[in-house]
């Protein structure tokens, strides 16, 4: 496991590289960790808390929606 601090960390789970951030809550948000767009893996931006691609820009919501591309899918985890 990578830990970025108490609120942000990044853990295999099945298999997948995950992103977990921890609100104010407790409440984990889980997403998968790599970019749908070529797969690079997602940096933690604390300022608006998305987790954004250093690759080609592409930004995430912490609950895996997309913000904005080039990737046209989301993060999201299914729980299966
Ligand atoms: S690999 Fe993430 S935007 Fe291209």
């Amino acid at each position: 496991m990578i830990y970025y601090d108490d609120s942000v960390k990044i853990k295999m789970i099945n298999g997948k590289r995950c992103g977990i951030y921890i609100d104010n809550d407790g409440n984990e948000h889980i997403v998968s960790n790599i970019c749908p767009h070529m797969k690079c893996n997602l940096i933690f931006n604390y300022v608006d808390k998305t987790w954004d691609c250093p690759c080609h820009a592409s930004r995430f919501d912490i609950d895996g929606n997309v913000i904005s591309g080039p990737s046209v899918f989301d993060i999201k985890i299914n729980n299966e």
